[in-house]
């Protein structure tokens, strides 16, 4: 079963799908639908896989992906750092109980409160990425009487041919210091006459769901030369390089991604490659994946409410979430693998389209799926690969309340995430009358 599948699922004599040995049939009587599914050892193996493919090279959980306080543990407990990207991922991660000396902080915008909060509890590394932001660093860590060892990110103008939405290393991007422009170089020159912010590295992450390594490949060899060139231009050797995450997925059984054993190979030649050529010292290295750790972990449970053949045209199939728990089909048109889950069928597959329960037509759980032709109300469909950029950015559009999470693992199932009732709904309103 795998391919996108979490590694524990797998269907029994009677069709049922188990996740972590539990039915879907069970956990959905339990703690209702929709529902994310995380199977624990999935989760906890491509953490594992990822530390002994890329040896000698410290892996970041980059928790934009999901960031819960049971994520951000398993992560911990497996030897990850964490990335955070805002005030709340830091609390996050914070509560968690993750040591700050392992956090990473990202972020085109952070603000004085969130620098500050980072520079009082000791964060390990801050990525500087812009000028504005140098000059609030150095300011809140004066007054803190401290200095702040960070990263400059660096926008290499690398194009990873991914959706234009999840690209960030081509020049004209939001994110860092565009080097083809020299912001780069300023940027490091201005910091050198700085008391309080010290650089030790840098950073650059070029896209988001990448395929191959190439793109991985040019990135290492553009930091590194950059490196070398501020060696031998300004006699600053840097010490520590980010090369950031984006490590693509499968979605689908048609996705091909790179295994993680291969592209730490790569990653690890080109690094080794550049160092001789240049002759340079290895640096410490860091790589931050998201999508790849927790997305292929968890599956989204949702029960079918009805079922409308249109003669000619489309089935349409609705569910009892959609884009309020999964905005993907909607913001980058991402296709994810869809089954019926709590039975088997022996009745040919018919094309389909998935839909959630929004006032929206865009509200696609998925277009054109083959899923069985007595497919009906009151069976449960899975959507795979939902651990990634799902929950971190569900939303309560229409009021739905947003789904609870169950972490699954030798037969047992744990809440991660608790169900929002209608209570929370209202919970944040203010009456005014
Ligand atoms: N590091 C930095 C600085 C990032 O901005 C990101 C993702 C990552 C690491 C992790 O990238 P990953 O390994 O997860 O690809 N919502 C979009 C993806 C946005 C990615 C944002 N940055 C999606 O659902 O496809």
């Amino acid at each position: 079963m795998p391919g996108p599948w979490p590694l524990n699922a797998e269907r029994d004599a009677d069709g049922v799908l188990h996740v972590g040995g539990v039915s879907v049939t069970d956990l959905a009587r339990d703690h209702g639908t929709p529902l994310w599914v995380v199977d624990e050892g999935d989760l906890r193996e491509r953490c594992r896989r990822y530390v002994s493919g890329f040896p000698g090279v410290e892996v970041a959980y980059a928790s934009k992906a999901w960031c819960t306080v049971g994520i951000l543990q398993i992560v911990d407990d497996e030897g990850l750092l964490v990335d955070v990207a805002s005030e709340g991922e830091l609390h996050t991660a914070l509560v968690a109980g993750i040591d700050p000396a392992k956090l990473i902080h990202h972020g085109n915008n952070k603000g004085e409160s969130e620098l500050d909060r980072a520079l009082e509890v000791g964060l390990g590394r801050i990525v500087v990425d812009s000028f504005d932001e140098l000059e609030r660093l150095e300011r809140l860590a004066a007054a803190r009487d401290t200095v702040a060892q960070v990263w400059l990110r660096i926008t290499p103008g690398i194009d990873a041919h991914t959706h234009e939405y999840v690209r960030t290393g081509h020049d004209d991007a939001k994110f860092g210091f565009t080097l083809s422009l020299g912001l780069a170089d300023q940027a490091m020159l201005a910091a050198r006459d700085l008391d309080h912010v010290e650089v030790v590295g840098i950073h650059a992450h070029i896209g988001s769901q990448i395929f191959g390594t190439d793109p991985f490949i040019a990135n290492a060899d553009v930091c590194l030369e950059l490196m070398a060139r501020w060696r031998d231009e300004h006699g600053v050797t840097l010490t520590e390089l980010n090369l950031g995450g984006g490590m693509g997925i499968r979605y689908t059984h048609e996705d091909h991604p790179v295994e993680v054993s291969r592209y730490g190979k790569a990653v690890l030649e080109a690094v080794s490659d550049a160092c001789g050529r240049l002759d340079f010292p290895r640096p410490r290295l860091v790589v931050e994946p998201g999508r790849a750790i927790v997305g292929p972990s968890t599956l989204t449970l949702y029960e079918v409410g009805t079922v409308k053949p249109l003669p000619g045209l489309t089935t349409w199939v609705s569910v009892d979430g959609g884009m309020g728990d999964n905005i993907r089909p909607a913001l980058y048109d991402a296709v994810h693998e869809v089954m019926l889950a709590s039975r088997a069928s022996a009745v040919e597959p018919r094309s389909v389209t998935v839909v959630g329960k929004h006032c929206e037509s865009g509200d696609l759980v998925r277009e054109h799926a083959p899923l069985p032709g007595d497919l009906a109300v009151g069976d449960l469909l899975a959507v795979a690969a939902t651990g990634a950029y799902t929950a971190s950015m569900a939303s309560n559009y229409n009021r739905l309340p947003r789904p609870g999470a169950v972490l699954v693992k030798d037969g047992q199932a744990h809440e991660l995430l608790r169900r929002e009732t209608l209570d929370d709904l209202v919970s944040r309103d203010v009456p005014v009358r």
